[in-house]
């Protein structure tokens, strides 16, 4: 029972392209520059850790990045939805860049 309830978050977790959808495709694309960077270009520059303290706190880590201005909104997700569009980003990594 106990094995049955741990996978129960993997099971019903986050989905990254919904979250990008959600929060995120107004200004982001993942291969075009929109109004921020795309995916393909965040994901050969940034760690995991790097691109989920950019959601959480851009203010703060937006200076550490070395822009100038701070365009883009704190996003409150929760744990499963951050792991999932860090994952949904990261997977640019290797693709091609318009
Ligand atoms: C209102 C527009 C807007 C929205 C919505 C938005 N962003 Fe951004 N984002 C930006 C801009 C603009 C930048 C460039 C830095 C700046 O000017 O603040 C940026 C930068 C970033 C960076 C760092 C880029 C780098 O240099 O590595 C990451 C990571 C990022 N965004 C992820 C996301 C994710 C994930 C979402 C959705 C949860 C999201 N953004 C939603 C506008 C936005």
């Amino acid at each position: 029972m106990s094995l049955l309830l741990l996978w129960v978050p993997s099971l019903f977790g986050a989905d990254g392209e919904k979250v990008f959808e959600t929060y995120c495709w107004g200004c982001h694309h993942q291969t075009a520059v929109a109004f921020g960077p795309p995916f393909t270009e965040i994901a050969k520059k940034r760690s995991a850790e790097e691109i989920e303290a950019m959601i959480t706190d851009p203010e703060a880590v937006s200076k550490v990045f070395g822009y100038k201005r701070n365009a883009m909104p704190a996003f409150k997700l929760n744990q499963e939805e951050l792991d999932a569009i860090t994952r949904y980003i990261l997977s640019y990594k290797n693709a091609k860049v318009q």
